[in-house]
């Protein structure tokens, strides 16, 4: 057999296992090895071409010719093989990726309101409907309305029961007349002062709003928490009104059986003071884990007004007697919402919220 016939022989061959393979190359990578064991300067084909070199000239372009056309048959199949290769990927894609217009659209996931502005809410319609107004007070406070003028002045041991976060000590035209100090109000009773000092009775207001303590949190205590006071200034308001306004509250919220019992307790603005449970909404007063046992939960404090108080805000004590509570939402909604830890109120997890919507 002549060099000739050997190397067109040899080309015809690599042209036909070159097509089977090529069917059988079906990715852009198996593509890719196809065309560099062929086509590339270090394949197949060059290694043949380099043979041309050997033949004699007379047997050179027929071998020369068998190699061009080897040539581009194994080129015009490659173009080919990777347009089919790439329009398949692409119908694939646009199959997967087919959006049904038809389809309803996605639902718009609606807000709703944080469970402690809903207590909050809850506990002022009930106000409101007794007369009571709405107001509000600044949680930057004045030394002077958080302590001093609720008969707390400098010194006294009571100011340790609220552990205060204080900002500054200013010389300013501020109610103490000279230099005071600037708080985070740790309570929401200022606003007692402020509402005695700016209105005459007969006063009925409830303040919600933001108190801040400098305490270590933890299930049950939040440095930052919400507080609503309650004051009802009048010429013959007594303890009796003050329970039946707390019992209205407490049922609103717990049920009608609910029912509130009053404790001695201690806070330097009122005399007499008290600490004010209600019997336990889960067992009802028989004793369970909620209640620990007693029957009763602790909600918060109240009193008569202090005549010292009184006093401070120009109200004649022979004249005005008035009432006041404060407790906190938090503890209330952990109750409500059966809750163990007060810190998911404010942790931010919308998960936690939108069980509770
Ligand atoms: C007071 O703050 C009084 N100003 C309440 C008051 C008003 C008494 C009017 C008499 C007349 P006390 O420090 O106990 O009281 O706090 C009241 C309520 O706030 C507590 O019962 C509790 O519900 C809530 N509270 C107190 N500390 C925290 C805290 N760290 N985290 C969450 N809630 C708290």
């Amino acid at each position: 057999m002549s060099a000739t016939t050997s190397l067109v022989d040899e080309l015809e061959q690599l042209e036909r296992s070159a097509a089977t393979e090529l069917r059988s190359s079906d990715d852009a990578e198996a593509l890719e090895a196809w065309r560099v064991r062929y086509l590339a300067r270090s394949g197949a084909l060059a290694a043949l071409l380099r043979g041309l070199g050997g033949l004699s000239p007379e047997d050179r372009p027929k071998a020369g010719a068998v190699a061009n056309r080897v040539k581009n048959t194994l080129e015009a199949a490659f173009e080919e093989r990777a347009s089919a290769l790439k329009s398949a990927a692409r119908t694939r894609a646009l199959e997967s990726e087919r959006i049904d217009v038809t389809l309803p659209a996605r639902g718009i996931r609606l807000g709703h309101l944080h469970p402690i502005t809903r207590i909050r809410r809850e506990i002022e319609r009930v106000f409101l409907r007794l007369g009571f107004s709405v107001v509000e007070g600044p949680e930057i406070e004045w030394d002077h309305y958080n302590f001093t003028l609720l008969n707390m002045p400098p010194n006294h041991p009571a100011r340790d029961m609220q552990d205060t976060y204080y900002i500054a000590n200013v010389e300013a035209d501020g109610p103490a007349g000279g230099r005071n100090d600037v708080l985070l109000r740790t309570h929401t009773s200022p606003v007692q002062i402020r509402t005695m000092l700016s209105q005459k009775p007969p006063i009925r207001v409830v303040v919600p709003g933001k108190v801040f303590r400098n305490e270590a949190t933890d299930a049950a205590h939040e440095s930052m928490f919400t507080q609503i006071e309650g004051l009802c200034v009048d010429e013959h308001t007594t303890m009796a009104d003050l329970r039946g306004c707390l019992t209205l509250m407490i049922r609103t919220l717990f049920g009608e059986k609910s029912e509130i019992r009053f404790r001695c307790g201690y806070f330097p603005f009122v005399e007499p003071g008290a600490e004010f449970d209600m019997s336990c909404h889960v067992c009802g007063g028989s004793g369970c884990k909620t209640c620990k046992n007693t029957g009763w939960i602790e909600i918060g404090g109240c009193g008569m007004v202090h005549p010292i108080v009184l006093g401070n805000c120009g109200l004649d004590p022979a004249r005005y007697t008035g009432w006041a509570f404060g407790f906190g939402f938090e503890r209330m909604a952990l109750l409500k919402y059966d809750v163990d830890d007060i810190r998911l109120f404010y942790g931010n997890d919308l998960r936690f919220i939108r069980q509770l919507s």
